[in-house]
């Protein structure tokens, strides 16, 4: 029978008082932190324990190399046992393990271990291969291996090695591949040969995928729970493994892929006109982001080859489909309010500038970008009075640095009802499909009239069952707490009249007329769109009059303040968002002859601001210096099948895909902004944040091809200052 002995290496001979090593903690962030634990073996052991300690209670802990077994003093100490492969330490080695904690809070504790191991046992064997090959030949064929899906290319970033032979027993032998390393490595792949077929191959260092050629190919990629190897370093990966027949010398090769790097980019679009920014491009590579913030199975003509399908299991509480939709921001909660908003904006967008659209050859593909939203809304639409507002928890979901793809994480709905109503995202739900009756109803009119028939429900619920959606949905509150309804039930009943003449909805949007200047345009704020539609729709003078009355507050010498550069800055929060928001609907504004020359001058003089009047792009993948470092899970990541996790967050350098066309929060009311990925104030990016921008950029462009842009009528200097011009 085995016991258990003290260890030699770090306890006191024959003593219950181990001393302990001290455990290096080399990373910690909001929940969790990371370590590495190191013992240099002085005794043989078959078997070993581990007792790690920490400064402070954690809630778990994570060893890759070895299971977690009991949690002691309340989360101050853990015991670890050996894995089967890793049981058999020998005098000289040094046996080490990483690990993760998790808790609450940036928790930055001090660790300790201390090692107990078991004795070899005195009836087996020796050890070492001495009777290996007395054994007479066992052959276990190895079945085929898990399908895995199509692999990056090769490409240029590879790095090979020629296995090192550790020992051989029989059929076991361990061996290791050192790969030198040039270049930051944040996941690769690894493509193992052997010269004689395995039946079984273990490594703990990285993760097997799959295995082919009958088991002489095996496929390796990292593992998620590490930040990759360093220039300068070498990566050693070792491993044990099993030959299936004969127990001849093995040998082998391998090469290593990083796919840390994705070589992946676009050409800029054609510029079509001689403007100061390219229109044309900006209108391309914003709807290439919303294509990049798709859920669910992508069609086959996705233009993103970084993303795959994703949230498939994705389902009301009856097993509804709720697949598809967008992905909020940097996270991938799928929030119905701001979802639809943004499909609203974008689709008001096509439906006032299609020649901007036509012009930019972006017709077919706005209207493909505002359809995917559609579907998902009208499969969240379950009932007369049922409306799925969200899928995904935003506090579990933001417990996860990684993919979409590979999300494993559970995603529950969330929904409205007559006795939890929200008239907001109803309203709003209604508006995007109101909206997508009209821009679709020469073009598939089936689509269209569903979208209309909904549209037209969800008013109806949303009028009868008054309240926020967020008093309903706590899951929402928090993110996406909406304000008030009043908005909506005018912005809705405006889209539906737009939609159908039916005047019964204009009377609800002129009950719920807010002459008040608005204090921004967002997901949770439509008056200024009201004002401008209910002027629009009734050229009613007090409608025109609160349309001017909000841009003399958001005009210099209003209410709000400007950056230093001009930048009329809301909020810190995305003050970019508020600035394009506004700056959209001034353009609209003009367009109904509301100050025509100075609300597109002041809108000209945003929108550029973002794209490079302020000495630097604000726009992911276009013009001057633009954001590198988005906060974005699926774009820091490594390209699959590498493993993602909080490493990438950290990592120093730039996403590893361009997330082309995403506009960032932006800057702080100085000016001041720095290009972080752990920053979601200033660096995140958002569905919400792109639709007020494109559809301003679609009016722009719409002014260019009417010869009416300020730079064609001689008023384009920037920063805008003939304030006194509106607001006086
Ligand atoms: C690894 O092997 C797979 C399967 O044969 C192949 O598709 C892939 O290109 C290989 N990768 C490298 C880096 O050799
Ligand atoms: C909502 O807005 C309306 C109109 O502006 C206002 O009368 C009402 O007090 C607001 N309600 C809340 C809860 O803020």
């Amino acid at each position: 029978m085995m016991r258990w002995l003290l260890s030699l290496a770090v306890c006191v001979a024959a003593t219950h008082l181990c001393l302990a090593v001290d455990v290096p903690i080399s990373g910690h962030w909001q929940g969790g932190f990371q370590g590495k634990a190191c013992f240099d073996i002085k005794q043989e052991m078959q078997g070993w324990k581990v007792h790690l300690k920490f400064s402070q209670p954690i809630n778990s802990l994570e060893v890759f190399v070895a299971n977690v077994g009991q949690k002691l003093s309340g989360g101050k100490e853990f015991v670890v046992t050996n894995k089967d492969f890793n049981k058999n330490e020998h005098v000289g080695d040094q046996l080490c393990f990483e690990f993760i904690g998790h808790g609450n809070g940036d928790i930055h504790p001090t660790a300790t271990a201390t090692i107990e191991g078991t004795a070899p046992s005195t009836s087996g064997g020796g050890s070492g291969g001495s009777h290996g090959g007395t054994h007479a030949p066992v052959t276990h064929p190895l079945g085929p291996g898990p399908t895995i899906g199509p692999l990056p290319k090769p490409g240029n970033h590879l790095t090979s090695a020629t296995m090192t032979l550790g020992y051989q027993n029989g059929n076991s032998f361990e061996g290791t591949f050192s790969f030198p390393i040039k270049e930051h490595t944040m996941g690769y792949l690894a493509n193992f040969t052997f010269n004689e077929p395995l039946s079984k191959l273990e490594i703990y260092d990285a993760a097997v995928l799959t295995h082919l050629n009958g088991g002489r190919k095996w496929i390796i990629v990292n593992k998620g729970d590490r930040a990759g190897p360093t220039p300068g370093t070498t990566l050693a990966l070792k491993f044990r493994a099993e030959i299936q027949g004969a127990p001849n010398k093995p040998t082998g090769h391998a090469v290593l892929q990083n796919l840390g790097i994705d070589p992946w980019s676009v050409q800029p679009a054609h510029d079509g006109d001689h403007s100061k920014y390219n229109y044309n491009d900006l209108l391309y590579k914003s709807i290439l982001f919303y294509e990049a913030q798709r859920s669910g199975k992508l069609p086959n003509n996705n233009h993103i080859p970084w993303r795959g399908d994703s949230a498939l299991g994705d389902k009301g509480a009856k097993g509804e489909d709720l697949t598809g939709g967008w992905y909020d921001a940097g996270d991938h909660v799928k929030f119905n309010f701001p979802m639809s908003y943004s499909t609203t904006i974008l689709t008001w967008g096509y439906l006032l500038y299609p020649d901007a659209y036509r012009a930019a050859g972006q017709e077919s593909k706005i209207l493909d970008c505002v359809r995917w939203p559609l579907e998902y809304l009208l499969k969240c639409h379950t009932a007369p009075e049922e409306l799925y507002v969200q899928v995904g928890n935003g506090g579990i979901d933001h417990g996860y640095w990684g993919s979409p793809e590979a999300m494993t994480m559970s995603r529950p709905s969330y929904k409205i009802t007559a006795s939890n109503p929200g008239s907001d995202v109803a309203m709003e739900t209604a508006a995007a499909m109101a909206a997508g009756y009209l821009a679709f109803k020469n073009k598939d009119a089936h689509f269209a009239s569903n979208l209309l028939s909904h549209a037209k429900q969800l008013w109806e619920f949303g009028n009868k069952y008054r309240g926020k959606y967020s008093n309903s949905v706590t899951a929402a509150a928090g993110f996406y707490t909406s304000n008030n309804y009043t908005d909506e039930l005018a912005w809705g009943s405006l889209w539906l009249y737009q939609a159908t003449n039916d005047h019964k909805y204009l009377a609800e949007a002129e009950r719920q007329f807010d002459p008040e200047p608005a204090w921004g345009m967002s997901w949770d704020e439509k008056t200024i769109g009201n004002q401008l539609l209910l002027y629009k729709l009734t050229h009613k003078e007090k409608y025109k009059t609160a349309v001017i009355d909000t841009y003399k507050s958001w005009f210099p010498g209003g209410d709000i303040t400007y950056t230093p550069k001009g930048l009329a800055f809301r909020l810190e929060w995305a003050s970019l968002r508020y600035a394009s928001n506004m700056a959209m609907a001034a353009l609209i504004a003009a367009d109904a002859g509301i100050n025509p020359r100075e609300y597109r001058h002041w809108a000209m003089c945003q929108i550029h601001y973002a794209l490079g009047d302020s000495g630097r792009s604000f726009v992911v993948g276009f013009g001057h210096n633009p954001p590198k470092s988005p906060h974005h899970r699926g774009s820091s990541c490594p390209v699959l099948p590498a493993r993602c996790g909080s490493f990438a967050m950290r990592a120093p350098g730039p996403n590893v895909h361009t997330l082309y066309g995403a506009l960032v929060g932006g800057p702080g009311s100085s000016d001041d902004y720095k290009d972080e990925r752990d920053n979601y104030q200033n660096n995140e990016v958002a569905t919400d944040y792109n639709a007020g921008f494109t559809t301003a950029i679609a009016a722009l462009k719409h002014l260019y091809i009417k010869k009416l842009h300020p730079e064609q009528t001689g008023s384009a200097h920037c920063p805008y200052s003939a304030g006194h011009a509106v607001v006086g």
